[in-house]
């Protein structure tokens, strides 16, 4: 695996040109789409890109449309220099970093919205969200062309709504999802937890405890969902400011609230430390 900085690329006809040479070639594409401000979590999806293509396109783009009036779109840590040094250590080959223009331009009016998958959880708390989501990957996948692009299990609810619309638009790039990846002490890795001051790190480790303490009472045979929820809420209202948007456990295809657990349960969360909104899930199993 080379260690060169990728090729940053700034617009759609540069980056088009570029490929066309790959493709060309018989070269696969693979692409991890990002808002930057990369992670291990994000680097693992550009790893994975180019562990099963060829070519590894990483985009790097702050979606506004995806951001609701209240939200962080002008905080959001913009580090490209930083961005493009990690990338040189995982393979990427090109780095699409376009500006709001090239990706929106003027009397842009189009948008994608996926349905049933994309209204509760998150869809409730932040409206409008996935509509933008999914308006941009799949302006990212028109762009990139790629066959395969990769996705993160941490934002468990954009990736189904990708893959339905993938589905649904007859996509013909294969969606992945890649595993969360975790800091040592379990904290999901995220571009917001850059947010958090030390003491508000710590008491966000409750996320991921709330979610082992799931874990154990399933295995323990407790399979009344909402007696779960109860215990995860108790759990996490111990940390000191911590506020819940949701604890929710979810049959995993349809987002819907399961009463009781049996066969695959997904445990996901939502919950504001200190003003950051931070989200995880995790596979519950019963008898597993
Ligand atoms: O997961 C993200 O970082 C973003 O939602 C994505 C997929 C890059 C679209 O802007």
């Amino acid at each position: 695996m080379s260690d060169t900085t990728p090729r940053l690329i700034a617009t759609i006809a540069q980056l088009r040109e570029e490929l066309r040479t790959v493709r060309g070639a018989g070269r696969k594409i693979g692409l991890a789409p990002t808002m930057g401000a990369l992670h291990e979590g994000r680097l693992s999806l550009v790893r994975a890109a180019k562990a099963e293509c060829d070519c590894a396109v990483v985009s790097i783009f702050v979606n506004p449309s995806q951001f609701g009036p209240n939200e962080d779109l002008a905080k959001y840590p913009r580090t490209l220099d930083a961005d493009l040094a990690l990338l040189a250590g995982c393979g990427a080959d090109l780095a699409f970093a376009p500006s709001n223009e090239e990706v929106y331009r003027a009397g842009h009016d189009t948008w994608v919205e996926v349905g049933s998958v994309a209204e509760p959880l998150e869809g409730v708390f932040r409206p409008g969200h996935f509509r933008g989501v999914t308006t941009v990957v799949l302006k990212l996948l028109n762009m990139v062309q790629p066959d395969a692009a990769y996705f993160g299990q941490k934002d468990y609810q954009q990736a189904l709504a990708i893959r339905r619309m993938a589905a649904d638009l007859d996509l013909p790039a294969a969606i992945r999802v890649c595993p969360t990846v975790r800091e040592s002490d379990g904290l999901a890795m995220s571009s917001r937890n850059r947010y958090l001051s030390a003491a508000a790190r710590q008491r966000a480790l409750v996320l991921w405890k709330s979610l082992q303490l799931a874990d154990k009472l399933v295995r323990q045979g407790e399979c009344c969902a909402p007696a779960i929820a109860t215990r995860m809420r108790e759990l996490i209202e111990t940390a000191e400011d911590a506020r819940i948007d949701y604890v929710a456990l979810v049959d995993p295809e349809t987002l819907q609230p399961v009463e009781t657990i049996a066969g695959r349960t997904l445990a996901a969360l939502a919950v504001r430390i200190e003003n950051t909104r931070l989200i995880d899930n995790c596979m519950l199993m019963a008898g597993g």
